[in-house]
């Protein structure tokens, strides 16, 4: 089989080494890829979101199958067009990518629906949400409706934070027309947990819990990043949380998207704050999640060109999904400065016996050589028996790989240890 894989990102390099293991993935081509990637797959310079390319390019090629990894092309119908071209595909349609694409539209359905989700208000009107901000409870969240690269979220301590977040969005369009309307919504508190699951759209199959770590430091302090690193599985996720998801999050929201005709097929991701109250949603994600799949397909046993095939083909429900017993931990090495501002094109050495274990994110070939390019460079992921162990020998590797200006957290896994459940 001709696989083509769309993105280029730690998590793709995961979904590609996991491809890999099924015999039938003859040739796998990454769209874009990177210089990391490119030791697993053929890359081509076809970037993610030029549906236009990546359709001829399949045709050209006789793609078997296609996997849309990122929200970009899934939200803009990477997956229609390419269906609409005969190549089967993994991930929602357009329709059904808008889960993830408006968060208005994602808070209407659960309200609709049951799902237990904060309390929130919508708002088309700058006057409108600042007048309510007057009086509304603080802490407050306020979030951009559209994709804004995972920044859209402002969790606002202050009346005059969350009045500023409003500000920067609707009125200096920040994230651009994604700003156009936005969410007010009650600020939860408790221990998050990622729960990715595939579905296709009868049938929804959650894989192991994990836990990101969002902030760029130690403790959880400094800015927002893209994930400094994951653990899986979440001990916050118990199997009597994991019981009430599946009855009032997972099979309610798979239900509520075909009764609205948006079928929702591929990896639906439930971003869940487990509250005194029980779990509730705060995000839906229609993709992997990125570091988060660095630490769950490890994990997976079953093949995953066959589990994907049976989530595009509706037969989840005949097909075996098990992951092994034991944790896994990813620990991802950045380039100083990240989130912010940093330098890049520095060589990367990574010792032959860790490549296994190495997901590239930000990484280009020069003159043969690996050099980094981006804010994230890679993730390290080590599985074990135990969590501890899991963490250790994750750090042991990262430990090993070098290139300057090389910064990472050294506290992945300490709350899940922590947490004595
Ligand atoms: P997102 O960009 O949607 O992943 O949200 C970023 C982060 O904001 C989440 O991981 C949560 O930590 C936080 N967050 C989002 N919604 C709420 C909420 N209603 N209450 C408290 N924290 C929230
Ligand atoms: N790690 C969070 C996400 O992929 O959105």
């Amino acid at each position: 089989m001709k696989i083509m894989v769309i993105g280029g990102g730690g998590r793709e390099h995961a979904i590609i080494k996991k491809l890999k293991e099924n015999p039938q993935a003859e040739v796998i081509y990454a769209l874009p890829g990177n210089g990391g990637i490119a030791a697993d797959a053929i890359c081509v310079d076809i970037g993610a979101k030029d549906i236009p390319a990546i359709v001829r390019f399949a045709q050209e090629k006789k793609i078997d199958y296609a996997v849309v990894a990122p929200d970009d092309p899934l939200a803009l119908g990477c997956v229609d067009a390419l269906e609409a071209a005969g190549v089967p595909c993994f991930g929602p349609d357009k329709k059904a990518a808008v889960i993830e694409g408006s968060k208005v539209f994602s808070k209407n359905l659960m309200k609709k629906y049951g799902i237990p989700t904060a309390a929130y208000e919508v708002f088309d009107d700058p006057a409108a949400a600042l007048s309510y901000l007057e009086t509304a409870a603080i802490p407050t969240v306020v979030k951009a409706d559209g994709l804004a690269l995972g920044k859209g979220v402002t969790v606002a301590m202050t009346r005059e934070e969350a009045k500023q977040a409003v500000r920067e969005i609707m009125e200096d369009r920040k994230f651009g027309d994604s700003g156009s309307r936005i969410v007010i919504e009650e600020y939860l508190e408790g221990p998050e947990v990622s729960v990715l699951s595939f579905t296709d759209g009868e049938t929804v199959v959650p894989m192991v819990s994990s836990m990101d770590h969002k902030r760029a430091l130690d403790g959880d302090q400094g800015p927002n990043t893209g994930g400094m690193g994951t653990v899986a599985p979440n001990p916050f996720y118990t199997e009597e949380v994991a019981k009430v998801c599946m009855e009032k999050i997972f099979l309610p929201t798979i239900r509520a998207m075909k009764a609205e005709g948006r079928t929702f097929r591929g990896c639906l991701y439930f971003g869940l704050m487990i509250t005194k109250d029980g779990p509730k949603v705060i995000e839906y994600n229609c993709r992997f999640g990125d570091p988060e799949t660095q630490v769950v397909l490890p994990l997976l046993q079953s093949d995953l060109l066959t589990v994907m095939q049976a989530v595009t083909e509706g037969r989840l429900q005949d097909c075996p999904v098990t992951f092994r017993k034991g944790a896994a931990c990813c620990v991802v090495l950045a380039s100083a400065g990240y989130p912010g501002a940093y330098k890049k094109g520095y060589e990367i050495t990574i010792p032959e016996d860790v490549r296994e274990n190495v997901y590239v994110a930000g990484a280009a070939l020069k003159d043969g050589k690996l050099v980094t390019s981006g804010g994230r460079v890679l993730g390290v992921t080590a599985t074990a028996d135990t969590l501890q162990e899991a963490v250790s020998a994750a750090y042991a590797m990262s430990d090993r790989i070098a290139f300057e200006n090389r910064f990472c957290r050294r506290d992945i896994g300490r709350r899940a240890l922590n947490a004595g459940i």
